[in-house]
């Protein structure tokens, strides 16, 4: 048995990490152009640094991105002769409505994807579209402050019934935000939230989960009614957690630690809050503020597949002092002595994306979607920027092989397989350019300097021969 014929490949990119012209045709400002470069990104992702205005004292490079913005139409002229079935993007929040709630509309910012959406269409290439992928309207976070307010449902179903209104028939796959559980562990980044000395965290960001649910469910509703052929995803950064021994303690924690992020994805695939959860509230004396009706929404509009992001597992143990080895930068994890690392200190897993696959087709009996899976290294392009990336495809071989081996022999109902920053363009941890993950480099290095100029690499001609095989030939050369 061979993957299906209508399987979905193709490779992912998101609007803050690539497009650039941030305040171009009427955009407003939105969070993650405020991420800097240096010792101050982290603090600001955290919502422990307020930084909603660029200063001279820091660069950003989400104000140039990969200036996708201006590129868009040769861009996917690439992905296409890469034979792309399939490419993930975002829509900027901000370029449709510049305040997230707007009056009207803002018609260029309209007018812009739907540029895009038809170029892909022409193609054959499906557009998987996500509505916020770490994106939240920077006046919104002044005036609200951001998803700590339920004002955020509102503004966030109406953009998305917009967006869904306008792009009928041309946009069919919608994830409705991007691994929704980085809103726990960088909660500026997932939701616009920033701290003030002495809050109780703990509460501000389950509420601010709360929103986003009830959003994300109305979202699912509205996208059904608009149009139903449309198929709404919830994005889970996923990778579980391996007890570090077999010790009792060990594997308490790694249950716990993956009910931390599955928390979500119970909600959103299962339309209710888990036992574990309420336990939790309860225990930590959490108020959640619902309103009526709010259960039932839950309810009543889970999602229709569950997408993934998947770079490597996790180790934890049950006892503090193991921690002295860690490896990784936002989830706490000790360095498991059987994988290798990459440059970051991620750890390459492929036989994890299999058993990541069946662990969530068993909980949640849904379709599932690698929406993202690549490998962050550093290239050295020749005089022609051609980069003989050999470790990039020996990365990505292994997880085909090992999804391939889920749906082949597990059984696993997989949709599709998009790779991350199918261009390269700026990382979203560090905000480096040099953290690259192409198929095609983009010429531009850490400080913002160079042409912006595209050109193939290794993988690009390899990729395209394991997409027309159907992930059958992949063989190096
Ligand atoms: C995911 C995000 O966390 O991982 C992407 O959805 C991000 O936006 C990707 O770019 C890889 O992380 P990084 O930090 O290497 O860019």
């Amino acid at each position: 048995m061979a993957l299906p014929k209508n399987f979905l490949w193709g490779g992912a990119t998101a609007a803050n990490q690539a497009e650039g012209a941030v305040l171009e045709d009427g955009r407003g400002l939105s969070n993650v152009d405020l991420l800097p470069v240096g010792k101050n990104r982290m603090r600001v992702a955290l919502g422990d640094l307020e930084m909603l205005e660029w200063d001279d004292a820091h660069y950003y490079p989400a104000k140039e991105g990969i200036d996708m913005y201006h590129r868009y139409l040769d861009d996917i002229e690439l992905l296409a002769e890469m034979g792309f079935k399939v490419y993930r993007m975002s829509i900027s929040w901000t370029r449709i409505f510049p305040n997230g709630d707007d009056k009207i509309p803002n018609e260029k910012g309209l007018q812009f994807y739907e540029t895009v959406f038809k170029a892909l269409r022409k193609h054959g290439i499906e557009p998987l579209v996500t509505l916020a992928h770490f994106d939240v309207p920077v006046s919104m976070i002044k005036r609200f402050g951001g998803w700590r307010s339920r004002e955020m449902v509102d503004a966030y179903v109406r953009y998305a019934e917009t967006v869904f209104i306008r792009y009928k028939g041309l946009v069919k796959y919608w994830l409705t935000f991007n691994e929704i559980n980085i809103l726990l562990h960088q909660p500026f980044v997932g939701g616009g939230l920033i701290f003030k000395e002495g809050e109780d965290k703990t509460q501000i960001k389950y509420q601010a989960a709360h929103y986003q649910l009830v959003a994300s469910a109305l979202a699912t509703k509205k996208a059904h009614e608009i149009d139903p052929e449309n198929q709404i995803g919830c994005m889970l950064a996923g990778g579980m957690h391996y007890p570090y021994s077999c010790r009792p303690e060990d594997y308490q924690e790694a249950i716990n630690r993956d009910r931390e992020n599955y928390f979500f994805i119970d909600v959103q695939a299962q339309g209710a809050y888990p036992r574990y959860a309420l336990k939790k509230f309860e225990r930590e004396k959490l108020d959640i503020q619902m309103e009526d009706g709010d259960l039932e929404i839950l309810a009543k509009y889970p999602v229709d597949f569950v997408s993934f992001s998947f770079y490597s597992s996790r180790t934890v143990s049950g006892f503090e002092e193991d921690y002295a080895q860690t490896t990784g930068n936002l989830f706490k994890s000790i360095k498991n002595p059987h994988l290798k690392s990459t440059e970051w200190g991620w750890q390459i897993d492929p036989l994890g994306l299999r058993n990541a696959l069946n662990q969530l087709t068993d909980r949640y009996r849904k379709p599932i979607f690698i929406v993202e899976n690549g490998l962050g290294a550093v290239d050295t392009p020749d005089e022609n920027g051609y980069v003989e990336d050999d470790y990039r495809i020996d990365y990505i071989k292994r997880h085909i092989e090992a999804f391939k081996a889920a749906v082949e022999e597990d059984g696993v109902d997989l949709m599709g397989y998009t790779t991350w920053g199918c261009l390269d363009l700026v990382a979203a941890s560090t905000g480096q350019m040099s953290k690259r993950y192409g198929f095609v480099y983009v010429d531009r290095d850490d400080q913002g300097k160079g042409t912006f100029n595209r050109s193939k690499k290794k993988s690009f001609n390899w990729y395209k021969k394991v997409i027309a095989s159907n992930g059958e030939e992949l063989s190096l050369n």
